[in-house]
């Protein structure tokens, strides 16, 4: 009799897979399990069952398997609190892991008065960065403590006003959205010393943007009300506070017709001419069209700061699961990190994402590699698995399908072209087709000249489970 726990199962092709605690792969189908516990096969279960060998001798199966009678009596899943955000951008800065030079550099920006635009690829950590300097701005000593740096006897104390945009969004709306927001926050902060008439003058930007919206507001009018709103923001509220953020994200997907970039400069410029330095503005966006058309151009890009953030350390990973982790009773294995490290490939987004599954399957207080291993068979099976599956339709047959099975199948994470053709006893330029479809698939990355590397460490998971299926087909 052996343990393991079920890792995969796949219902159409009856097919799925049992770590087992001797941590070999055993194959299983639905009728191999006891009739009292085939509907109720899930990934995570724990079983026993009989080991054995496959008919081509070299893989194994588990036959005549059951629910672990050792386990059976804890049956129920236990809520708790997940430290783990895969969904959401940080917002506690105690669980803000990494990105000292990035956010120092913000942070000098910002107390001189720069504007700052936040680029950088899809999950990369935009927003998480542009939380941490709002807080920042209002005051928060976290983050500056941890970095030690010495902002003299001076101090934040910004009022902030962000807007997330959407593809429908106009110029009005954002204008709106940041004054609404803006004064939400400070009714927040301030709400008992300022509970009554001066904030009246909120509604009027409201209202005067509604308005002319359907007049067809212009542009440079519409800097006038943002201005207007500004100088009553710094007369009602001047004791407390002594600048203001705008906070402008996912500018990536707004339409080009809104034309933000002129706006911006236009808007940067007005107030600089009117002696308004303290204003400053955070954009970000995933690097591409939009966030192109801002750094490109010209006289705008001298009053934005750049901060292109660049995929993380391993260092930087480990840390957000330390962080995550802190002040909890619950242990991780140094291996199970470094494997979670390896399969996130330099983006915090899968670390998140391996550490919240992880912890929700793990029983006893301490994150082992059996846990990751249920957390990696989910995500591939079920939460990932359409997106996964979509992508292996895009597979192109014959040698394209050849280069996946061989990447997926060696160790390495980047392989050559030459590589590839000699794993597969062909020549180098049989290959350039395929690999240019793959490419355009989006199932290969090239990242390097001439070096190649699959979509996601977690796809090529999914792919070792599914070719492996064809294998033992
Ligand atoms: N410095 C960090 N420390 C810990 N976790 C992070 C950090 N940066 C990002 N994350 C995590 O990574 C994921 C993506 O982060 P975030 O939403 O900030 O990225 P983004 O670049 O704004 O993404 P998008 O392009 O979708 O807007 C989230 O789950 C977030 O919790
Ligand atoms: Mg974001």
């Amino acid at each position: 009799m052996a343990r393991g726990t079920i890792t995969s199962y796949d219902q159409v092709e009856d097919r799925g897979f049992i770590r087992g605690t001797d941590n070999r792969v055993y194959s299983f189908r639905r009728s191999y399990v006891d009739s009292d516990d085939r509907n109720s096969i899930e990934v995570g279960m724990k079983v026993e069952f009989d080991p054995a060998r496959a008919k081509n001798r070299k893989d194994f199966v588990a036959k005549n398997i059951a629910k672990d009678s050792t386990q059976a009596k804890s049956p129920k899943t236990r809520l708790k609190i997940n430290p783990f955000t895969p969904q959401d951008p940080i917002t506690d800065p105690v669980k803000f892991a990494g990105r000292n030079d990035s956010i120092q550099n913000a942070i000098y920006a910002l107390f001189n008065n720069k504007n700052i635009m936040i680029t950088g690829e899809r999950g990369i950590g935009k927003s998480s960065v542009a939380n941490q300097l709002v807080y920042v701005a209002q005051g928060d000593m976290d983050i500056i403590n941890r970095l030690s740096i010495d902002i003299d006897q001076s101090h934040f104390a910004y009022a902030i006003g962000d807007h997330r945009c959407e593809p429908s969004n106009t110029l009005v709306d954002i204008v709106n959205a940041l004054a609404i927001s803006a004064l939400t926050n400070l009714h927040v902060k301030w709400r008992e010393a300022r509970r009554t008439a001066e904030w009246q003058f909120d509604l009027k930007y409201v209202k005067r943007g509604q308005k002319t919206e359907s007049e067809r507001i212009q542009p440079s009018e519409l800097i006038n009300i943002l201005f207007g709103f500004i100088v009553d923001i710094f007369e009602a509220a001047k004791q407390e506070v002594n600048g203001i953020v705008f906070l402008i994200d996912e500018i990536d997907s707004l339409s080009p017709s809104v034309q933000i970039a002129p706006f911006m400069k236009a808007l940067v410029e007005t107030l600089r001419l009117r002696g308004y330095q303290n204003v400053s503005f955070i954009i970000a966006g995933v690097t591409g069209t939009m966030t192109d058309l801002i750094s490109q151009h010209p006289s705008i890009s001298r009053s934005f700061e750049t901060l292109e953030l660049p995929t993380m350390t391993n260092s930087e990973l480990r840390e957000i699961i330390t962080n995550a982790l802190l002040g909890s009773t619950v242990t991780i294995k140094p291996s199970v990190t470094k494997k979670i490290v390896d399969l996130a490939d330099g983006l915090p987004q899968p670390v998140q994402l391996l550490g919240y599954h992880s912890y929700r399957l793990d029983t006893n207080l301490n994150i082992e590699r059996n846990d990751l291993q249920c957390a990696l068979g989910f995500i591939v099976n079920q939460q990932k698995r359409q997106e996964f599956e979509d992508l292996y339709r895009h597979i192109p047959g014959g040698l394209g399908l050849e280069t996946v099975k061989v990447m997926a199948i060696d160790y390495k994470t980047e392989m050559k072209l030459n590589e590839i053709a000699a794993k597969s006893n062909m020549r180098d330029q049989d290959f350039t087709g395929a690999i240019k479809q793959l490419v355009n698939n989006g199932i290969i990355v090239q990242s390097d000249r001439e070096c190649y590397k699959l979509r996601t460490p977690i796809f090529k998971e999914y792919l070792r489970q599914k070719l492996q299926l064809s294998v033992l087909g």
